[in-house]
């Protein structure tokens, strides 16, 4: 036995997350590994990822199962039953509701590309540039029963430019929350970081000063 923590990630599109924590898992002295990738499309690039790193995956379609709760009760089977002990969310598509989330309770993660509590739902980044913000970034959080609402554990900001379309401020964030999962599920593995009363707790440590932006001019 590995003694790494078995992640389960959840997608349903192009992956590029799960990609950044496969490579994550794929480092000397990472603390986790994915156990298990699920997609509720089965069309997902994601899949192919998955297939090329050698990690297991499976195809639950949402619009199979007669209800919600039949559909997360199948997708708490193959989790539980492939050891998962902590679920990534990674451009999965679907709220998760309390029966799914009181099993993983406190250990079920979230990526969002906007600065939240700002730009919850579908199109962040079209919302942003609509609003005409400056900066923008992305968001890691633990999932609540909300859509993009659970409590936050990390952010990263990037600048909006003058000429920013969609696509463009979209790699921008992106780029960014490919560096800020893996460091994320780094220290929730860890137990650096963890959910108390619904609150995010964070021990001290070098990684922890990561998880928020430090203005440039200030020491360490
Ligand atoms: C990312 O922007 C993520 O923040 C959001 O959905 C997108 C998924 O992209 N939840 P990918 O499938 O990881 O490439």
């Amino acid at each position: 036995m590995s003694g790494r923590t078995k992640l389960g990630v959840l997608v349903s599109g192009s992956g590029s997350n799960l990609q950044a924590l496969l490579d994550a898992c794929a480092q000397p002295g990472f603390p986790a590994e994915v156990a298990l990738v699920v997609s509720n499309v089965p069309t997902a690039f994601a899949l192919e990822r998955a297939k090329k790193a050698g990690v297991a995956s499976v195809v639950l379609e949402h619009k199979a199962f007669g209800s919600r709760a039949d559909f997360e009760k199948a997708l708490v089977e193959k989790l539980v039953s492939a050891g998962v002990e902590w679920v990534c969310l990674a451009g999965f598509m679907r709220l998760l509701g309390v029966d799914f989330l009181g099993r993983f309770e406190g250990r079920v993660l979230n990526i969002h590309p906007s600065l939240l509590p700002a730009f919850t739902g579908l199109h962040a980044q079209r919302q942003a540039l609509e609003r005409g913000v400056k900066v923008a970034g992305c968001t890691v959080h633990f999932v609540d029963p909300g859509m993009d609402t659970g409590p936050i554990i990390a952010q990263a900001v990037v600048p909006v430019l003058p000429t920013d379309d969609e696509a463009a401020l979209t790699a921008r964030i992106l780029k960014e929350e490919h560096r800020l999962y893996p460091l994320v599920v780094k220290l929730v593995a860890t137990g650096a970081v963890r959910l108390e009363g619904g609150r995010v707790v964070t021990s001290a440590g070098p990684a922890v000063g990561e998880l928020s932006l430090r203005n440039p001019g200030e020491p360490g």
